[in-house]
């Protein structure tokens, strides 16, 4: 081998030998180098004293376990702190037959997992020369969310919604408690069983339906599909009902079910007949009304001049009346007749026909006559003892005496400042049915005996305390 060819080879292997400690990142060479970057602190930024010790331990990640088998000097390892991250969730999508086409809903709800992470420092000669990460025990799993997208035909589900309805509608009317509770909300279910206030719901039940589909709002447990219109006949009020998706339990709900038949119509009073209220003194006693035999108010002594009983409240109103009647100049003001049990009515009553057929009328004519001035008992406003008969003429006197006028006229003009109506007022018989009684006053409370007055119900004709009664519906 000539000279020239060994210093050829010779230049080669020593080009080979340098590529290799130099260019192999974890040759002998460059972790001597790294090493003494690290020992002397010749580095700039912690990224390069890391990469120097990942040199030291051959490319490997930093960890506790790893960082111990560091032979060349003592390095130590400090957790700077423990902290929460997350997870990001997935999302897959499936399909429902049971829920509308083109409709979808979210179940669950996805939710971000979370795990721990330290973060650590090494130190060496108490110079941080790496940072690393070290990923601790899962908290929580991350929740795969699914989107549920809709396969379910619009008019066969209607008509299954359609059913579900009537069934619910029936199960509420019989008060079949486990078949409501299957058609309702849970919270709805509750308000529904504890409310009595819609005692004619059958009534408000008795409407027609109209489904429509409409995607609504979602929450995690439920989704609306749609709405329920319900309509009486009869009445211009509609009421929406949402439908709701249950989305744990695949079951479709109707929600505010209450909310939405309590704003329909009420069940019409009834225009006549037996009233069947327990107190009574709003109900609209008349010939087209009457009171049951068994109905007693509690009474008591009016404490006035010509005594006789009265309700609590009529006698507290009735004081006021006497003392401003008598402000008012009306003198010898008394009662004449107040409460009276259905029992004496009936006596009154027969004692009138009595007289009538006494002047030569048939029974029924009789019957007919006395019930111009006296009522049938049941039909007396006096059986509600709020009402009273006033009189102001020195007895021994009657209605007609003209000494009454100027009680009359007073009761006329002040009546209703005290709670009082005059039941049956001058031309109010063709729709009353008894003859003009001036006397006769009921005690209504001030509100409605103001309104009423206000309303005109002295001087226009057809619209009397009876009819009032009936608007009000307070009985
Ligand atoms: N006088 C009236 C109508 C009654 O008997 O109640
Ligand atoms: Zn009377």
């Amino acid at each position: 081998m000539s000279k020239t060819n060994t210093y050829i080879l010779f230049s080669l292997l020593l080009a080979i030998l340098m590529t290799f400690l130099l260019e192999w990142p974890f040759s002998p060479l460059n972790k001597a180098i790294a090493w003494t970057a690290l020992k002397t602190g010749r580095y700039t930024t912690i990224e390069q004293s890391g990469n120097y010790v990942k040199t030291l331990l051959g490319g490997s990640d930093l960890t506790p376990e790893k960082i111990k088998t560091l032979p060349f000097f003592s390095i130590t390892d400090t957790t700077k702190e423990i902290t929460d991250t997350t997870i990001p969730f997935s999302v897959l999508t499936f399909e429902n037959t049971y829920f509308p086409k083109d409709f979808s809903y979210l179940f669950p709800s996805g939710q971000d997992g979370i795990y721990e992470t330290e973060a650590h420092t090494l130190l060496l000669d108490n110079r941080e020369v790496a940072n690393y990460l070290v990923k601790g025990k899962v908290l929580r799993e991350p929740i795969t969310q699914i989107v549920y997208n809709g396969s379910k035909e619009h008019t066969p589900l209607i008509k299954e919604l359609e059913t579900n309805w009537k069934t619910l509608a029936t199960a509420l009317t019989k008060k079949e408690k486990p078949t409501a509770e299957r058609h309702l909300t849970a919270a709805e279910y509750e308000l529904l069983s504890k409310t009595t206030a819609l005692s004619d719901l059958s009534y408000r039940l008795d409407a027609s339906i109209k489904i429509s589909l409409e995607p609504g709002l979602e929450t995690d447990i439920s989704v609306q599909v749609g709405t329920v219109e319900v309509k009486q006949k009869n009445c211009t009020v509609t009421a929406d009902i949402p439908i709701l998706f249950l989305k744990d339990q695949q079951l479709y709900v109707f929600d505010k079910v209450y909310t939405a038949l309590a704003s329909l119509c009420a069940k019409p009073k009834a225009t006549s007949g037996l009233l069947n209220c327990s107190n009574c003194w709003l109900a609209p006693v008349s010939k087209q009304f009457s009171l049951r035999s068994s109905y007693i108010p509690y009474v008591v002594s009016t404490g006035l001049n010509g005594g006789g009983y009265v309700t609590p409240d009529t006698k507290k109103a009735l004081a006021k009346l006497f003392t401003a009647a008598k402000e008012n100049g009306v003198t010898s003001i008394r009662v004449s007749s107040s409460y009276r049990s259905y029992k004496t009515q009936e006596s009154l009553f027969n004692s009138y026909v009595n007289n009538e057929k006494k002047n030569g009328l048939s029974t029924t004519q009789a019957i007919e006559k006395a019930n111009t001035y006296s009522a049938k008992p049941g039909y007396s406003e006096h059986q509600l003892g709020t009402t009273v008969d006033l009189m102001a003429c020195a007895y021994p006197c009657n209605f007609y005496d003209s000494a009454n006028t100027p009680l009359y006229n007073f009761l006329k003009k002040n009546a209703h400042l005290y709670g009082f109506v005059i039941s049956y007022p001058n031309g109010s018989q063709p729709y009353t049915g008894y003859v003009y009684e001036p006397w006769h006053v009921r005690y209504i409370g001030e509100t409605y005996a103001r309104e009423l007055y206000n309303r005109g119900y002295l001087t226009k004709k057809g619209f009397y305390l009876y009819q009032f009664l009936v608007e009000k519906g307070k009985y």
